[in-house]
Formats: structure tokens, sequence, C-alpha cells
């Protein structure tokens, strides 16, 4: 596929199902995640690849963050719970925070925003599809604890990975003077 092609023709997914990409193909995904900006180099990013299994793990762990919520609704915690079943796939970013003179936080999630586009750009040029979901589940302390991440490591959000079902939504005609000015 044309490098612009698959920039420009990228769109998010909602109905994802199998198949997912091979242990190959995630390995240039990875790659390619890796190649985001960076500063100072401080690899800050990294990715929990969840499937099978791992997905009624995660099932597990959002079901439980949900029973810490007093007086949940059970179609509340049923969401939860089902959640991660809306692909074959998830990729989970995580951002770890490292202390340095020059490089705030801020800029450390970004780099990882970042790396999640360019994982999202990979998958779509091998013709798979994805969406970036943040929710209840993102930035979130229990769950970080229950995937054993570190006080100083963070959830930025979840990419939802498998190959889409239906068509491709349309993508929309934005006016680039609304978006552009010049100095
Ligand atoms: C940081 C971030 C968090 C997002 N969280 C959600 C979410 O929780 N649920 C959702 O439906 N879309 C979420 N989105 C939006 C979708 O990923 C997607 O970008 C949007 O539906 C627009 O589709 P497009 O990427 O095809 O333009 C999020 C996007 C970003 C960048």
């Amino acid at each position: 596929m044309d490098a612009l092609d698959n920039i420009l023709n990228r769109v998010s997914a909602r109905t994802l199902s199998n198949p997912i990409p091979s242990k190959d193909e995630m390995e240039t995904v990875y790659k390619a995640a890796l190649r985001a900006p960076d500063h100072a180099w401080l690899r800050t990013s990294s990715f929990i690849e969840v499937k099978e299994d791992g997905l009624d793990k995660l099932s597990d762990i959002f079901f439980n963050f949900g029973k810490t919520i007093p007086n949940i609704a059970d179609e509340v915690l049923e969401k939860y719970k089902n959640a991660p079943y809306r692909a074959p796939m998830i990729i989970i970013l995580v951002n770890t925070f490292k202390e340095h003179p020059k490089v705030p936080p801020i800029e450390q999630k970004l780099s990882t925003a970042a790396a999640a586009q360019n994982i999202m750009l990979a998958l779509n040029a091998m013709n798979y599809a994805c969406i970036w979901r943040t929710g209840k589940m993102a930035f979130n302390k229990v769950v970080q604890e229950n995937l054993n991440l570190k006080d100083h490591q963070e959830i930025l959000g979840y990419l939802y990975v498998g190959t889409e079902v239906g068509n491709k939504k349309k993508i929309p005609n934005l006016e680039i003077d609304d978006f552009v000015s010049y100095l």
C-alpha cells in the first residue's frame, strides 16, 4: 500500500473479528510503534498484547474493578465484563514515566500516543483494523495494579484489533483551511 494512501484512508473500526495479525506481523507492528518520536530516547512506551484466554483475564480485571464501585448497576458490571470481547486482540498502551530534566511527563505520554498511531497505521497497511478506546478502564489505578503495573506506569488506552466486519466507514471531507493558518 502506498504510504500516503495508508495515512489518508485509515479509519477506526468498531466491529472487529478474526483473523488477527500473526506473531511475525505483530513484530513489525511493534517495530513501527518503537519508531515513534521519543525525546531523549527514554523508551517510555510499552504494550501488553491480549488475545485468547488473555481476554478472559482482562474481562475478570474489568469486572473486579466494577465491583469496587459502590452501588454499580448490574448492566454496567456486565458491560465491563464483556468489553474485552469486542475484538479478538487488544493492545494495551502503557506509559512508564521516567525522570528526566528535559522531558516532562506530558512529552512522555505524547510519545506513547505517537506509538499508538504508528501501530494503527502499520495494522492498516496489513489490512487489519482497530480502534483506540479509553473509557473508565484507562488511567485506572485498580486496573493498572491488577495488570501488575507499578505506580509510575499508566494505561493510556486500549487498541482493539482485528479484521473489520462490514464496510469501512466513509471518511469525512474536511476543509483544510478550517484547520491551518499561516504566520
Ligand atoms: C485518546 C483517545 C481515546 C479514545 N477513546 C474512545 C473511546 O473510549 N470510545 C470510542 O468509541 N472512541 C474513542 N476514541 C475515538 C476513536 O478511537 C476514533 O478515533 C473515532 O471514532 C474517530 O474515528 P476515525 O479514527 O476513523 O476518524 C478515542 C480516540 C482517542 C485519540
